[in-house]
């Protein structure tokens, strides 16, 4: 495919956020439940009963069936990477019911509530993650499957339904923008011999665009500002301010440079 020059004029119009403002007594009871969260998991409180009473909380301490009370603690569910013999059990067992409070939470009756939910996951994050920086922004339905293995820079953006397979290792550089329904994988199998698992980080660099529904495959490192477009499937590495399309993914254009030139990004309240 012959190289197409970067457009001269941005297309469209330039889109800025609206800033929201909840009623104040919403706003502080959403702070106080997520820093009462968070408080008791800094003291060292079990984290099963944390995440039990916190989801006590958004089902209105509902009585009667058991074994609808069961799903509100970790302690009664099991989830797939616990299955896996690369899962570290004590790593694990530490993020397990903090993992169970984010997913539960999502399937909540607050799960599309925007604001709290964001500052739910940015929290839950910090005791999660390897690494997240500031102003992590997370929208619903996204799934880990260790969550000890991301490591996650400043103002990185991840939307919904998105699954991050941190088996080996994600590495989402500054202001990465994952969009929804996208993939990104750590690991693969053996063609021939499934039981055989190679785990590779994947590392999307600083400013990188993943664009809706695309995948990544373990191992693939994607150089910064580069973008992979809708649908598409890296499976190598991409080089920087490029962009790539198609299955497998290859490289269309060159970003301009300049217009992507990095900017300081202000602090976001969201
Ligand atoms: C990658 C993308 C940004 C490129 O847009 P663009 O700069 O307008 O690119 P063009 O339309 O000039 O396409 C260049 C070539 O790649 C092809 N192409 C573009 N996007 C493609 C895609 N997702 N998959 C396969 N091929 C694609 C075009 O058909 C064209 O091929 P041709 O030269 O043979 O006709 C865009 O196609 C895309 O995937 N956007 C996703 C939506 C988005 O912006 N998401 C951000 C959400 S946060």
């Amino acid at each position: 495919m012959a190289e197409i020059p970067p457009p001269v004029q941005p297309i469209g119009i330039e889109m800025k956020l609206r800033k929201l403002e909840l009623p104040a007594q919403t706003s502080q009871m959403y702070d106080d439940f997520v820093a009462g969260i968070d408080a008791r998991i800094r003291r060292g409180d079990d984290r099963s009963d944390i995440c039990r009473d916190a989801l006590m909380r958004l089902w209105g301490h509902p009585q009667g069936d058991p074994l609808l009370q069961a799903q509100m603690d970790p302690r009664n569910i099991t989830l797939e990477a616990e299955y896996y013999g690369d899962c570290d059990p004590a790593r694990f067992a530490a993020v397990k019911p903090l993992l169970w409070l984010w997913y539960s939470f999502d399937r909540s009756p607050a799960g599309m509530n925007l604001e709290l939910g964001i500052r739910l996951r940015r929290m839950l994050a910090g005791h999660i993650f390897k690494r997240v920086g500031a102003n992590f922004k997370c929208f619903p339905y996204v799934e880990f499957t260790f969550g000890y293995n991301m490591e996650v820079g400043d103002n990185v953006v991840v939307h919904r339904w998105v699954l991050l397979d941190d088996r080996a290792g994600i590495v989402l550089g500054d202001r990465a923008s994952v969009s929804d329904f996208v993939n990104i994988y750590s690991h693969t199998h053996d063609i021939n011999l499934q039981q055989f698992v190679d785990n590779k980080v994947t590392r999307i660099g600083a400013r990188c665009r993943l664009t809706y529904h695309s995948t990544v495959l373990a191992g693939a490192q994607m150089g910064e500002n580069s973008m992979l477009g809708a649908h598409g499937l890296l499976t190598r590495n991409a080089r920087e301010h490029a962009v790539y399309v198609g299955i497998p993914a290859k490289k269309v254009k060159e970003k301009d440079r300049e217009l992507a030139a990095p900017v300081k990004h202000p602090q976001q309240k969201m």
